[in-house]
């Protein structure tokens, strides 16, 4: 089975990936890095020398690529990646597949990217907390309607990674 990881950035997809991994002992993908490694760049580098639109398509074809894999799997994917495309009808429309939105609030969202928004191109430039509150809230109510439509919600506001890991596993 695949478990498709899904959230907006900073949701936590690929630190409760790794421990959902670990305790499922399986594979463990996370989208943005195989991206870096088949194309040589950084997300950051990628977006500033080919523009986000390449990324998106690479983004898309390497989903399409891994959403093929057999074998037990925990996917986690860039927090655009459902919202573009046809992407999210993709991953649900694939078989033995299962996804799951990790659902964080704006001010869960707000307070952990503000400290790690370097490597976000999306939001590197964003200056002061409260502009990066309003971008998130505006984003993530655009986004909303696609992550919806994971066949799994987890609430992950106020809760350790072990406790949302807990939740997931009780879903499968
Ligand atoms: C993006 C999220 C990033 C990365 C890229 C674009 C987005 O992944 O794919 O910077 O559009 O939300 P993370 O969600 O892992 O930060």
């Amino acid at each position: 089975m695949i478990i498709v990881l899904i959230g907006y950035m900073g949701s936590g997809k690929s630190s409760i990936g790794r421990k959902l991994s670990k305790k499922l002992r399986c594979n463990l993908i996370d989208l943005d890095d195989y991206i870096v490694e088949k194309e040589k760049a950084s997300v950051k580098e990628i977006f500033q020398s080919k523009g986000e639109i390449y990324f998106r398509k690479k983004e898309e074809e390497y989903l399409k690529e891994l959403l093929l894999l057999q074998g037990d799997t925990i996917l986690s994917l860039g927090g655009g990646t459902p919202c573009f495309g046809d992407n999210m009808k993709f991953i649900l429309e694939s078989e033995n597949t299962q996804s799951i939105y990790l659902k964080s609030s704006v001010k869960t969202l707000t307070d952990k990217l503000f400290l790690k928004k370097s490597k976000r191109p999306l939001i590197a430039n964003i200056e002061t907390k409260e502009a990066l509150a309003e971008f998130i809230g505006k984003h993530l109510f655009e986004r909303s309607p696609y992550y919806q439509k994971a066949a799994h919600q987890v609430v992950t506001d106020n809760k350790t990674k072990k406790e949302v890991v807990l939740e997931i596993l009780r879903l499968l």
